[in-house]
């Protein structure tokens, strides 16, 4: 099965109350690690590609990388531009066979917002095969589009937007604000409960009812959600008990996002995750195999923890599970 796009993969998973992973690649061993997984769990999956990931691995290794994941398991696998922050890098993605991008204009004005997104939905779709584009509405703390917003300026998405938006672009899914930000500190100290006995920070949750304003008006719409990793703490445990420094980071509850799967949610973005459980492989082996030097050895099994964590997600927080 060649590459394909997210239309087909989101109306399935959009009526049978399940999320896809869109899970962020920068190297061979991820890939596999994701692909592999998504292989033994047989779900679709997207791969997804940031500016960053093209600039330290370049487009073209990315491109085959991904390319001979489609060839190895034959899965349905979406190629998609991550953060896209201009029309420049989603015609580049567009011209060199991705079959999905985001437009992410969330920090423009909602005119430019518009009007941006609506270029690129028009070059996308007119493209053969059609090509499909995720746009955004409301911000997140952290980076978006090499965009930095501190937290305490992050705005959720106001619902009174969203059908003119929708309408005036034509994207073909909505990334929406509700309470996750990027990386692995997702939440202030301030924001959370401590748990008395482990110390670990238990956040605020989600803001469920600004999803089910949005998909209460673009009923049938697939909805994405950034900044969905919830921070396992047995990688950041693993991390920490290994020489690593990992203070207080936090994330999204899993039951939280398994909800959402269930909802309008059709895309769940997870990036973070997968680098802690790389970092907890890696730091693992070197601490007890302080004479290893191959990095076969301590990168293998950091692609070992990125496997089981993604067959993880796919099975107990997405629902992908048998549904490629
Ligand atoms: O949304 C951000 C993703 O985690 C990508 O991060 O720009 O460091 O590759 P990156
Ligand atoms: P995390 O930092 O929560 O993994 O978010 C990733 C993301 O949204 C990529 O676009
Ligand atoms: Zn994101």
């Amino acid at each position: 099965m060649p590459l394909v796009n997210s239309k087909e993969l989101f109306k399935k998973a959009y009526d049978g109350g399940y999320a896809i992973g869109a899970f962020n690649c920068n190297n061979m061993e991820i890939v596999q690690a994701i692909t592999e997984a998504a292989k033994e769990c047989n779900s679709p999956v997207i791969l997804q590609v940031s500016a960053g990931a093209r600039k330290y691995a370049k487009p073209v290794y990315l491109k085959k990388m991904v390319e001979a994941a489609v060839e190895d398991t034959g899965l349905p696998i979406v190629l998609h531009l991550d953060h896209g922050a201009d029309f420049e890098i989603c015609k580049d993605c567009i011209d060199n066979g991705f079959t999905s991008v985001m437009i992410d204009a969330s920090s423009k004005s909602f005119e430019e917002n518009i009007a941006l997104t609506k270029k690129v939905c028009e070059y996308a779709h007119a493209h053969k095969p059609y090509v499909t584009v995720e746009a955004e509405l409301g911000t997140l703390a952290g980076i978006e589009a090499d965009v930095k917003v501190e937290h305490g300026a992050e705005s959720y998405t106001r619902p009174e937007d969203v059908e003119e938006f929708v309408k005036r672009t034509g994207c073909d899914s909505l990334a929406i604000a509700i309470g996750t930000s990027h990386g692995a500190y997702k939440f202030k100290p301030s924001q959370c409960t401590r748990d008395p006995k482990t110390g670990v920070l238990c956040p605020p949750p989600l803001r469920f009812d600004i999803l089910e304003e949005v998909s209460k008006r673009l009923p049938g719409f697939p909805i994405v959600l950034h900044g969905s990793s919830s921070v396992n703490q047995e990688y950041v445990k693993i991390i920490n008990d290994n020489g690593g420094a990992l203070v207080d980071a936090v994330g999204v509850p899993e039951e939280q996002l398994a909800k959402a799967s269930k909802l309008a949610v059709c895309k769940i973005n997870i990036d973070s995750d997968l680098r802690l459980a790389m970092t907890a492989g890696i730091r693992q082996d070197m601490k007890e195999h302080p004479e290893h030097f191959d990095p076969r050895q301590y990168v293998g099994l950091g692609r070992s923890y990125v496997k089981e964590l993604v067959k993880h997600k796919i099975t107990d927080v997405l629902g992908s599970k048998d549904k490629a």
